[in-house]
């Protein structure tokens, strides 16, 4: 499990300064289990029982990212930006009763669906908190509490990247997001590409291959869907996939899909409303990549298909590593 250790505090602990430190808290193993329950003030103490906490990254369609800003009263980290919704989980809560709570009383925000991106523990000289890191895609109103906050606003990636390390961000904040968001995409593939190496090693079975081949890149990754289509009767046909239910035949030549079979190259398509002849299985797919699967013969034996929620998500760096990993799909 990571560790996160700091010398500065919390911002769930000083945003919540004024509550009632009588207030139950669940204590937790590194796991999250459950292992009893601790006051406020006995958590803040300096005892050092872990409890959980969950953070809340809201995005856009454009890829920014929605950071809160904390009123100049505050006495710890005054007129800093900071994560879009943090809380303390309360005791008899599960970690998305917490977010949906939380998210609402900060944001104003009800109708969102959180997808957990990872978890690890904090550790400050007062306490241990194990962090429940979680993103949505939000393009609604966003309300930020008149009260806890000195409103918010969207930032681009680069904007983050640019404030960085210039004391205009919460270290808290700065720390968890460039692990969890800014990661290079190169690091992250050739981590899933030696994970996905090893998994289908000697494995024969094409459809058992692709199974865990969507599967892996679809968890790691965090796509919309992820799948394979297979070449059968002169057709294309859905395969082992993840994510929502799809259309299940799709014919040479036709969408992304079939114009990849037909071309024997990867297509990345930045903006799917600008292809032409896109087949939509969902509206809520906004951009897209195929990769062609090649048999020992050189034709091509099925595709890779991966959709993603935002535009112009794919690039070059996502069409070589996802040549490279449907190279294990090769039977
Ligand atoms: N968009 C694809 C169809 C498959 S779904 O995206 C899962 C295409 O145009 O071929």
């Amino acid at each position: 499990m990571f560790t996160f250790v700091t010398d500065f505090d919390d911002k769930n602990d000083y945003r919540t300064m004024e509550d009632n430190k009588q207030e139950r808290f669940p204590i937790v193993d590194e796991s999250g289990e459950v292992v009893g329950s601790a006051t406020r003030g006995e958590c803040h103490d300096g005892s050092r029982m872990l409890h959980p906490v969950v953070h809340l990254h809201v995005f856009n369609s454009q890829n920014e990212v929605y950071l809160q800003k904390r009123p100049e009263w505050k006495d710890i980290q005054p007129g800093k930006w900071d994560t879009s919704v943090g809380g303390h989980m309360d005791y008899g809560e599960t970690p998305d009763e917490a977010l949906v709570r939380e998210a609402g009383e900060e944001l104003g925000i009800t109708d969102f669906q959180p997808v957990r991106v990872g978890q690890y523990v904090f550790d400050s000289r007062r306490e241990r908190e194990l962090v429940y890191v979680n993103r949505t895609t939000y393009n609604g109103r966003v309300c930020p509490s008149a009260e806890e906050l000195d409103g918010g606003r969207f930032w681009t990636l680069d904007e983050i990247r640019a404030a960085i390390g210039q004391d205009i961000l919460t270290p808290n904040f700065e720390s968890e997001f460039q692990r969890f968001f800014l990661t290079p995409k190169d690091e992250t593939y050739r981590l899933l590409t030696e994970q996905i190496g090893a998994l289908v090693e000697g494995e024969t079975d094409a459809v058992c291959v692709m199974a865990n081949v969507a599967a892996a890149i679809h968890s790691e990754m965090g796509f919309f869907w992820t799948g394979f289509y297979r070449v059968i009767d002169g057709e294309l046909r859905l395969g082992p996939f993840q994510g929502p239910v799809a259309c299940m035949h799709i014919g040479y030549g036709k969408g992304v899909c079939g114009t990849a079979w037909q071309r024997r190259e990867t297509i990345v398509v930045p903006d799917v409303e600008a292809f032409p002849g896109h087949i939509a299985c969902s509206s809520l797919s906004r951009s897209e990549i195929v990769v062609p699967v090649f048999n020992s013969q050189g034709d091509v034996a099925a595709v890779l298909d991966i959709d993603s929620r935002e535009l112009g998500t794919f690039d070059d760096t996502d069409r070589r590593w996802l040549e490279r990993i449907c190279g294990f799909c090769r039977m």
